[in-house]
């Protein structure tokens, strides 16, 4: 009880002390280092957990290590998307640091970010953005800063052609009267069965209201770490335990070419457009934008580890879209 209530006060101090912080620094999350953290450890059942506040919260093995914005601060984000917010780019205003730190907070008492020590946090944290930056990039081609400066020129699909509404999900997620389920986020989402998934998971109301993902950068960075931290279908694994090792393959994905890493990160979220067709250039610019970041984050695309674990050129689908089975 005396072990309980002790705790209890350190915690308080620990939020007084962030607020203080938060009142003192505009800047204060950048100003976050681990040394103004307030840590709180404890044994429960042998094994250490932590709080560290605001940021991982609520006792939990992963909360021991430093956190995302310990590692990768403001700078660096401004690093990563440089060009999002000149003139030419198409959400200008929208994505910012501290809005991707605060859907983060969620999902770092959860592992993301926050697995397996430094150098494997910041893979992490650069493979997720990776993703982000190559499906968010406005930069083709000989586009100024070079084509991988451009990530989070978007938030939307800009031309949609369709509203993306598949009636055949009308009793789980029936499309909204007048809702458009076009492309919106940091991963994009489209279809209204996923807004309605998505919006279950981070708790938010997007199948009536998919407009909050291009409204609300917090809320589009959330659903995208839901979709980086949830597996696609049960059994499977999802791209932030493939990534960090967690998962551990079968046989059938060991004879179908899939291990842990980041190329089977890229086949859980797009399978077969991206994965099993070879060397194609929807792959690789994946890959370019994670590699980028890993040097710009000072980790150094040497840390990737070899082609078969970065690549899924060779991996069979783990959702074929049309089953082995109807074709033969
Ligand atoms: C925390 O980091 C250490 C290395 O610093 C690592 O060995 C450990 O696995 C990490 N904890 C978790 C829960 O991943
Ligand atoms: C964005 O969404 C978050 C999470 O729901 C919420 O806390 C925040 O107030 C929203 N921001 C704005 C500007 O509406
Ligand atoms: C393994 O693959 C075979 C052939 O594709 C399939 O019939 C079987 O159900 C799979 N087993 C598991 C556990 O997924």
């Amino acid at each position: 009880m005396e072990t309980s209530r002790s705790v209890t006060l350190t915690l308080t101090m620990g939020v007084a002390i962030t607020l203080i912080l938060m009142a003192i620094g505009g800047a204060w999350l950048a100003d976050a280092q681990s040394s103004d953290k307030q840590i709180i450890v404890k044994k429960v059942k042998g094994q250490r957990v932590c709080d560290q506040g605001w940021e991982c919260k609520g006792l939990s093995k992963f909360c021991c290590n430093e956190t995302i914005s310990d590692l990768f601060q403001t700078y660096q984000f401004e690093n990563l998307f440089s060009k999002r917010n000149t003139p030419v780019a198409h959400a200008v205003g929208f994505w910012d640091y501290k809005s991707f730190i605060t859907a983060a907070a969620i999902y770092q008492p959860l592992g993301f970010g926050t697995t397996g020590g430094k150098l494997m946090q910041m893979k992490e944290i650069a493979a997720f953005l990776g993703h982000v930056g190559c499906k968010t990039t406005c930069g083709y081609g000989v586009a100024t800063g070079g084509p991988l400066a451009w990530g989070l020129c978007y938030n939307r699909e800009m031309s949609p052609s369709q509203s993306y509404c598949d009636d055949s999900y009308k009793s789980d997620y029936p499309c909204a009267p007048g809702a458009e389920y076009y492309g919106r986020g940091a991963i994009p989402i489209y279809w209204n069965y996923n807004y309605g998934a998505a919006g279950e998971g981070i708790k938010e109301d997007l199948l009536n209201h998919p407009e909050y993902v291009e409204q609300n950068a917090t809320i589009a960075f959330q659903a995208a770490i839901w979709r980086w931290m949830t597996p696609i279908k049960k059994g499977q694994p999802s791209s932030h335990e493939a990534f960090v090792g967690e998962w551990k393959p079968t046989k059938n994905d060991t004879l179908s070419k899939r291990v842990p890493g980041f190329g089977a990160t890229m086949n859980i979220m797009y399978g077969e457009m991206v994965c099993g067709q070879g060397d194609i250039d929807p792959m690789n610019n994946i890959i370019s934008h994670y590699l980028y970041y890993l040097d710009l984050m000072g980790v150094g695309r040497e840390e990737a580890g070899p082609n078969e674990v970065l690549s899924c050129a060779e991996q069979a689908p783990f959702n074929p879209s049309t089953p082995k089975s109807a074709s033969s």
